[in-house]
């Protein structure tokens, strides 16, 4: 027969593996609380109208679109920040500003697959709205970096590269590049990682950017200090509040302790047309992977779905690639499962003593793995070291006649007699030597 498997670049998550991404997610969300950012949640099938988007770029081609129903066209999301913008603009009278929002989406892109990318993801969304100041990029990065730091991760394993599409812009435009071929050229350059310069140089001639140009835009992007860029600018009175926007924004990493993990690289562009200013991604040391997680500023996305004119900044942290990165590490954690207590009993008539001391154990707040049928001691004590029981307790005739348990100590063995009542409590029970 066929052999029927999971949708191409679709994961399925066995127990082990689902231990990891539990591990992941609690370590994102405490990152989150930690942060001051409020939970939420919005549905994996948005309408198409919303999702798609005319500026060229990658992902609009991405989308896994569906049937039409209701007369909606319909679509699986490929990324959290439409929908982020939808739920804003339908409550921008009752929302307080400014908000931190987080979310962990899972989304779904048609890509071609190679390491780190897969057709569908889990995504930490942190989002802050309302906020003009770079204060929000730090919180931003701040709080990602602490989930990094959760995971085991430091500035050792990865760095952030910091780019901004607004300083580009004044950059492109002290070159005398046309501003109207900004985004279009922002999205060919962005593409550098996945092709090559040739590929890259094709792209910007198709924009109309002349060979002359296409040279200082390389140049350009090969800079590697602030200082190099306040030079260049000197005297350009518009290029005045941006410089000072990204001097803020590294003095305040600074303030943070986060200078470490930063670097300065206008060639950070991002792939989604909607940035405006700061953007930035996370690379693990060895640059052996897609970014680690990536976001950035972008002040004009509500305006132009017809909500307010609110500035907003926000990343994506992918579960795919930090993953991968731990394990080539050797740091993956939560592999092994554990329970606190194992119940077995011998027969049926051992059944109803065994229930109640697996419901006692359990209403004194600790894990129980009850046995569904009755079985020899030998397999039961085996069963308990498979689930890694800290605990075990048999029940055979005796202990149902004399109403006395034996908890056996699964690390040592050692075992202490102990009589059942209304108010054992499990958690207090020491097994001494
Ligand atoms: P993004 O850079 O497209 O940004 O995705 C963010 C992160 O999600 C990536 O750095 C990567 O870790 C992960 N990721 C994306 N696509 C895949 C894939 N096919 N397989 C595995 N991992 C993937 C965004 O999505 C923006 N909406 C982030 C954002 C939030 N910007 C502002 N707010």
């Amino acid at each position: 027969m066929k052999k029927i498997s999971a949708p191409k670049g679709m994961r399925d998550f066995y127990p082990d593996e689902y231990r990891v991404k539990q591990v992941l997610f609690r370590a994102w969300e405490e990152a989150a609380r930690k942060f001051g950012f409020e939970l939420y949640e919005a549905p994996v099938v948005e309408t198409l109208e919303l999702l798609e988007r005319k500026a060229g770029e990658e992902i609009s081609s991405q989308i896994y679109v569906l049937d039409k129903k209701g007369g909606q066209q319909l679509a699986l999301r490929p990324e959290l920040t439409p929908s982020l913008a939808r739920m804003i603009i339908a409550r921008q009278g009752e929302l307080s500003f400014p908000l931190k929002w987080a979310s962990i989406a899972q989304c779904f892109r048609y890509e071609r697959m190679q390491k780190g990318r897969k057709r569908e993801h889990y995504q930490l969304n942190l989002d802050i709205v309302g906020e003009s100041s770079c204060m929000a990029e730090v919180e931003v990065l701040g709080a990602a970096v602490h989930a990094m730091h959760a995971l085991g991760l430091n500035h050792t394993d990865f760095h952030i590269r910091i780019g901004s599409r607004s300083l580009l812009s004044v950059l492109f435009d002290s070159l005398g590049i046309a501003a109207d071929h900004f985004t279009a050229c922002c999205l060919a350059l962005d593409k550098r990682d996945k092709i090559s310069d040739v590929d890259v140089h094709k792209l910007l001639i198709n924009e109309n950017v002349s060979t002359g140009d296409i040279k200082k835009i390389f140049e350009l992007l090969n800079i590697r200090s602030l200082e190099d860029v306040h030079r260049m600018l000197a005297g350009i009175e518009q290029a005045g509040p941006i410089l000072d926007e990204i001097t803020d924004f590294f003095e305040l990493a600074s303030d943070a302790g986060l200078r470490d993990y930063f670097s300065f690289d206008p060639g950070v562009i991002r792939g989604l047309g909607y940035y405006t200013g700061i953007v930035f991604e996370a690379f693990d040391r060895n640059h052996q992977s897609r970014a680690i997680f990536g976001g950035g500023r972008y002040d004009n996305l509500l305006s132009s779905l017809g909500g307010h004119n609110l500035p907003c900044v926000g990343l994506g942290f992918g579960d795919v690639v930090v993953t991968d990165l731990l394990k080539e590490l050797g740091r993956c954690p939560g592999i092994q499962r554990f329970v606190d207590y194992a119940v077995g009993f011998m027969d049926i008539q051992c059944r109803p003593f065994a229930s109640r001391v697996a419901s006692r154990i359990r209403r004194s707040g600790l894990d129980c793995d009850l046995g569904l049928s009755g079985e020899k001691p030998k397999r039961f004590f085996s069963r308990g070291n498979r689930l890694n029981a800290r605990k075990a307790v048999f029940i055979g005739p005796t202990e149902v006649e004399t109403g006395l348990i034996q908890v056996k100590n699964m690390v040592d063995g050692r075992v202490r007699s102990l009589r059942l009542d209304e108010s054992t409590d499990f958690k207090s029970v020491e097994v001494p030597g």
